[in-house]
């Protein structure tokens, strides 16, 4: 990151069901409230080349992909929004909330997949110039029920074995235990009001941009 960030980078994390939209959906209206620019986004996607790589990847007639092609699909979508979308909105002063970003790579293509940590953390590196966010919401939630949730078998991802979804779930705790001050990780069982306030409490705590 090159020069002072004005804005603030919040990003939202979970496995399949937790509820990231609607947290983004609550923390939206909280930020705006406040008279703060808010921008929101989604991974992969928000930009004209991340939604079409997000429809060839995750599109109901898409086959799984090879993990490495996967790896670089991810991170291409999200070069893309970093320097089209975010940086741009932080220059402004505006808070960005985006729906996933690094550690969903981390937890699914490395913890879910097994591919080395070195690999994910240079691929996204590379994507983002080393932007981390300023607050990461995990939003933590046993698989089955996330699963459950979600009530149907959509992309390859979702056909995961259960196993794949307890190391992703796995991963990202493991990920929120050793960077504490970054991390907010939130029971996603709680209903939706008492989710936003919690995550708002710690988003108006974040030093002053
Ligand atoms: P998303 O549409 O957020 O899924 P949902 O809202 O149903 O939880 O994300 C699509 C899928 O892509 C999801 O299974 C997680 C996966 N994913 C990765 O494996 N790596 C990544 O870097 C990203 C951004 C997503």
């Amino acid at each position: 990151m090159s020069g002072p960030r004005r804005g603030r980078l919040v990003t939202i994390e979970g496995g399949e069901g937790a509820g990231k939209t609607t947290l983004q959906g609550g923390l939206e209206r909280l930020a705006r409230s406040g008279g703060r620019e808010v921008v929101t986004c989604r991974e992969p996607g928000g930009t004209h080349l991340g939604e079409r790589l997000r429809e060839a990847l995750l599109g109901h007639d898409a086959e799984p992909p090879d993990r490495v092609a996967e790896l670089l699909v991810f991170t291409a979508a999200r070069a893309q929004l970093v320097s089209e979308v975010v940086r741009p909105a932080l220059d402004r002063g505006a808070i960005v909330i985006c729906d996933r970003y690094i550690d969903s790579t981390i937890a699914y293509q490395h913890h879910g997949r097994g591919i080395a940590r070195a690999d994910v953390d240079a691929a996204n590196a590379v994507a983002t110039g080393g932007l981390l966010p300023d607050l990461t919401v995990l939003l933590d939630l046993p698989p089955y029920e996330g699963l459950r949730r979600v009530g149907r078998v959509g992309d390859y991802l979702e056909r995961e074995p259960l196993d794949f979804h307890r190391r992703v779930r796995a991963g990202y705790l493991a990920e929120a235990e050793q960077h504490p001050a970054r991390w907010l990780v939130l029971d996603a069982v709680q209903p939706p009001e008492a989710l936003a306030e919690a995550a708002w409490e710690r988003i108006a705590a974040l030093p002053a941009a």
